[in-house]
């Protein structure tokens, strides 16, 4: 069941965003232990993490019994690098939000061997699962690293960047050269076990992509559409990035 918030403003989708990962944190630490929330990074959740940062310190969560997981992270590159992900992680979430580092995981953070994907699986079953797992959506349809092609049932798993996400990326490095070829990536079916997802997409170049996810065929050329399968799907777009969607008056919940 799909929930669609169509935005004005990213200073808005950041507040809807932040509203619902506290109203998550609140109902999970009333009844267990760890909210356990799945972080992504890129340039659109920024406004969320913003938001967050001011909406937590006036709730009742208790920031310690927060434990997060991220989505993916490149897998040739240090973790001092500045867009290394396990960095803006640090920068963009664990440190704005107080957050404990212990309870922060990045994929690969315990090592590269080849079995670390599987170990960060494990971690995130032994952690209970994920309670509200944040994306954002690539050009491209992905999810995470999980590029076209991927199958729907993947699990965490090293992977290779398509190339258009290598383009995409290369703002944040000095050169299309320096950006990472592969990846260690939670997968489609890591994704879509995580008990409520919040897909944030933002602007034109995101239209055609988020029309294909929420209304297009399931596919995996287009990763993102697994998710008309999952039960609890909260979407914040902005109008560009709606722009292309044709059926949203009939999804469960709609605010324009
Ligand atoms: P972006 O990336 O937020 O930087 O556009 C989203 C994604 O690739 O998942």
């Amino acid at each position: 069941m799909t929930s669609l918030y169509v935005v004005d403003t990213l200073a808005e989708g950041g507040q809807i965003g932040a509203e619902e990962i506290v109203e998550a944190a609140v109902r999970c630490q009333r009844v267990e232990g760890d909210f356990v929330l799945g972080v992504s990074t890129g340039s659109t959740p920024g406004s969320t993490w913003r938001a967050l940062a001011g909406r937590l310190g006036e709730s009742s969560v208790d920031t310690g019994r927060i434990q997060a997981f991220a989505l993916d992270e490149y897998l040739d590159i240090e973790a001092d690098h500045p867009e290394s992900y396990r960095a803006v992680v640090r920068r963009q979430i664990t440190l704005p939000l107080g957050l404990n580092p212990e309870k922060v995981r990045c994929p690969g953070d315990d090592g590269r061997d080849l079995q670390a994907p599987q170990r960060y699986e494990q971690a995130i079953r032994d952690a209970g699962g994920i309670d509200l797992q944040v994306l954002g959506i690539g050009r491209n349809g992905h999810i995470a690293f999980n590029e076209p092609g991927s199958s729907l049932a993947s699990r965490c798993r090293v992977a290779a960047l398509a190339e258009q996400t290598r383009q995409d990326n290369s703002r944040f490095f000095s050169s299309q050269e320096e950006v990472p070829r592969y990846c260690i990536t939670q997968g489609i079916g890591t994704i879509m076990q995580a008990r409520q997802l919040l897909l944030i997409a933002y602007g034109t170049a995101k239209a055609e992509a988020l029309a294909a996810a929420l209304e297009g065929p399931i596919t995996a050329a287009v990763p993102a559409s697994a998710i008309q399968l999952h039960p609890d799907v909260v979407v914040v777009a902005d109008r560009s990035a709606a722009s292309l969607l044709v059926h949203s008056a009939n999804y469960s919940a709609l605010r324009l």
